[in-house]
C-alpha cells in the first residue's frame, strides 16, 4: 500500500478517481465544491437538484467526467458525512473507509482523499489512513476461491496548505495503527485449531521481533510456580498448555511521570466451551473469538513499538483454552491465585475473570502502576450495551474518564457501569475468600468486574468487558463484518497522553 499527501488543488491530485465529502445542507458551490461542480459540468448540482443527494452520512453518488489539462481523474465520488457540527476524526477514518470500499467493488486501484477537516492536518491524514488500512480487511483468509481480493492500493489525502511532515506523520501513524488493527482482527478471526495458546505466543513473539519489543513467555511449569492456580485450573482441562504472554515496550527516553508503568492486560481464551458447566452448542463456534482482550493487547503493543512514545508499557496477555476434560475444574472446586485468595469456582464457564486474576496480579508484581485489562468477559453487557459501547468499569474514576473522552475522540464508546462494596459483597464464598460467579441475572458484567478488582493491590485499574464490541455481525459501509479490533486506537492515545 501507497500512502502520498498532497497540499495542492485537489482536483489535479495524481490518481484515477476523486473523493469529496459533502456536508448536509450544502450547496453545490459552496467551498471546494464550486470547482468540482465545473469540473463535472454542473455535476454536483445536479445531484443536489434532483434530491437524489442530500449529505446525508453514508450517501454516495460517482460522478464521471472526461479528463482534461491538468486533471488526471476520471471520476468524483461525493460521500455524505452528514452534520458539518459533528464530523470528526472518527468520521474521516469512517468515511475514507466507505470511500475504499465503495471504489474496491468498482475496480479503482487508488483514489485522492479531500477529508475537509478543519482541525489539525496530521490528525485528519492518520484518520484517513487508517480509515483506508481497516476498511480493506476480510475475514475469508481460508478461503480457495471467491476471495474479494481486489485492494486499493494507493490512497493521497489532499489537505489545502498542510505541511509535508505534518501530511507525512499523520499517515505514517494511520497506517501503523490500522495494521495494528488489522494484525489483532485476523488473530481473532483466526479457527481455535490453528490459534492455540502456543500459536497465539508464537504470533505476539514474530510480532515482536519485528518491531522490537521485548518477549517472553511464562509456561506452566514457571506458573506453577509463581502460584497461579486460577489461570492454570482453567487451563488443566485443555490439550493445550496454557501461556502467560509478555510484552515490553521501553523508550529510549521516559518523559513520563516517574516510577508510571501502565500494562495492559488481556483475555487470550483461545475457545471457550464453558468447561464442565458446557455451553450449548448453538452459538459456541462464535467462542473463537474469546481472545480478542490479548489479540487487542498484542495489536496496541505493536503499535505502540512502532510509534515510539516516550512511555514505557508492559502488555500481558493470557492466553489458555477451556474445554471440558477428565482433569477439568468442577464446579465447586477451589483454588488458590497467585495473589494467596481461595476461589470458589462454581461455574466453569466463568473463566475469563480466573485467568485474569492471575495476569493482573502479575502485571502489578512486574511494577504496574496502571492497568487496563480487556476482555469478552461476559455475555451481560452484550445484554446491557449491544455492539455501541464497551462496557468499562474501575477504581479511579480519573482513569476511566480518560478512556472514555479518549475513545470519543477516536470514535470507540465506552460506558460506565458502577463499582461498589455492596456489589463486592455478592462474590463473597461460602467456604473459600471468593467465589468466581455473583447471584444469577444480576449484574452479570459487573459481578465480572468486581472479581478481577481482588487481584489489583494499589494499581490503578480500569477493566473494559469487550464482548458486545470485539465481533461486529453485519457487514458496514466501511468495514467488514467479523472481529473489530476494538480499544487499539483509544489504547493508543491512552498511552501516547501518558508522556
Ligand atoms: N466468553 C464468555 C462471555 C461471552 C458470552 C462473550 C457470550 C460473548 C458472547 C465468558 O467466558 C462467559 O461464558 N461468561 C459467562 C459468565 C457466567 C457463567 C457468570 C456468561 O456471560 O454467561
Ligand atoms: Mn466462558
Ligand atoms: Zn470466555
Amino acid at each position: 500500500m501507497e500512502f502520498q499527501g498532497f497540499a495542492g488543488i485537489f482536483s489535479e491530485a495524481n490518481a484515477d478517481a476523486l473523493v469529496v465529502v459533502v456536508f448536509k445542507g450544502e450547496k453545490a458551490n459552496s467551498g471546494p465544491l464550486k470547482d468540482l461542480d465545473k469540473l463535472t459540468g454542473g455535476g454536483i448540482a445536479s445531484i443536489f437538484k434532483s434530491e437524489e443527494f442530500k449529505g446525508d452520512k453514508g450517501q454516495t453518488a460517482l460522478l464521471r467526467f472526461v479528463p482534461n489539462g491538468k486533471v488526471k481523474a476520471r471520476s468524483l465520488m461525493v460521500l455524505g458525512v452528514g452534520e458539518k457540527t459533528e464530523y470528526s476524526m472518527a468520521e474521516v477514518a469512517v468515511a475514507s473507509g466507505t470511500a475504499t470500499r465503495y471504489l474496491r467493488t468498482r475496480n479503482n486501484k487508488n483514489f485522492a482523499f479531500l477529508p475537509r477537516y478543519e482541525g489539525n492536518a496530521a490528525i485528519a491524514a492518520q484518520a484517513a489512513a487508517q480509515g483506508f488500512v481497516t476498511s480493506q480487511f476480510e475475514m475469508h483468509k481460508y478461503r480457495t476461491k471467491d476471495k474479494k481480493d481486489q485492494s486499493v492500493n494507493r490512497l493521497v489525502v489532499c489537505i489545502d496548505g498542510a505541511k509535508k511532515d505534518e501530511l507525512e506523520n499523520g499517515l505514517f501513524r494511520g497506517r501503523v495503527i490500522g495494521e495494528s488493527m488489522n494484525f489483532a482482527r485476523d488473530l481473532a478471526n483466526e479457527p481455535p485449531n490453528i490459534l492455540t495458546p502456543t500459536e497465539m505466543a508464537t504470533r505476539a513473539q514474530k510480532a515482536a521481533k519485528e518491531t522490537g519489543l521485548k518477549f517472553e513467555v511464562l509456561d506452566e511449569a514457571k506458573m506453577e510456580k509463581l502460584g497461579m492456580g486460577s489461570l492454570l485450573s482453567v487451563s488443566k482441562g485443555s490439550e493445550q498448555p496454557a501461556k502467560l504472554i509478555v510484552l515490553r515496550y521501553t523508550p529510549s527516553k521516559n518523559t513520563g511521570k516517574k516510577g508510571d508503568l501502565l500494562a495492559l492486560v488481556g483475555k487470550g481464551i483461545t475457545f471457550d466451551t464453558g468447561g464442565i458447566s458446557l455451553k450449548p452448542g448453538e452459538g459456541m463456534d462464535a467462542m473463537k473469538y474469546d481472545m480478542s482482550g490479548g489479540a487487542t493487547v498484542i495489536g496496541t503493543m505493536r503499535a505502540i513499538a512502532l510509534l515510539k512514545p516516550a512511555v514505557p508499557v508492559l502488555g500481558v496477555v493470557a492466553a489458555v483454552e477451556n474445554m471440558p476434560d477428565g482433569r477439568a475444574s468442577r464446579p465447586s472446586d477451589v483454588v488458590t491465585a497467585s495473589n494467596g485468595k481461595t476461589i470458589e469456582i462454581l461455574n466453569t464457564d466463568a473463566e475469563g475473570r480466573l485467568i485474569l486474576a492471575d495476569a493482573v496480579a502479575y502485571a502489578e508484581k512486574q511494577g504496574a502502576t496502571r492497568i487496563v485489562d480487556m476482555a469478552t468477559l461476559t455475555g451481560a453487557v452484550i445484554v446491557a450495551l449491544g455492539d455501541q459501547n464497551t462496557g468499562i468499569m474501575g477504581n479511579d474514576q480519573q482513569l476511566v474518564d480518560q478512556i472514555i473522552s479518549l475513545g470519543k475522540e477516536s470514535g470507540e464508546g465506552f460506558w460506565q457501569l458502577p463499582l461498589s462494596k455492596e456489589y463486592s459483597k455478592q462474590i463473597k464464598s461460602d467456604i473459600a475468600d471468593i467465589k468466581n460467579i455473583g447471584p444469577r441475572g444480576k449484574a452479570g458484567t459487573i459481578m465480572g468486574a468486581v472479581f478481577i478488582q481482588e487481584f489489583v493491590d494499589k494499581a490503578k485499574w480500569a477493566h473494559l468487558d469487550i464482548a458486545g464490541t470485539a465481533w461486529c455481525d453485519s457487514v458496514k459501509p466501511h468495514q467488514a463484518k467479523g472481529p473489530t479490533g476494538v480499544a487499539i486506537r483509544t489504547l493508543v492515545s491512552l498511552v501516547e497522553s501518558a508522556q
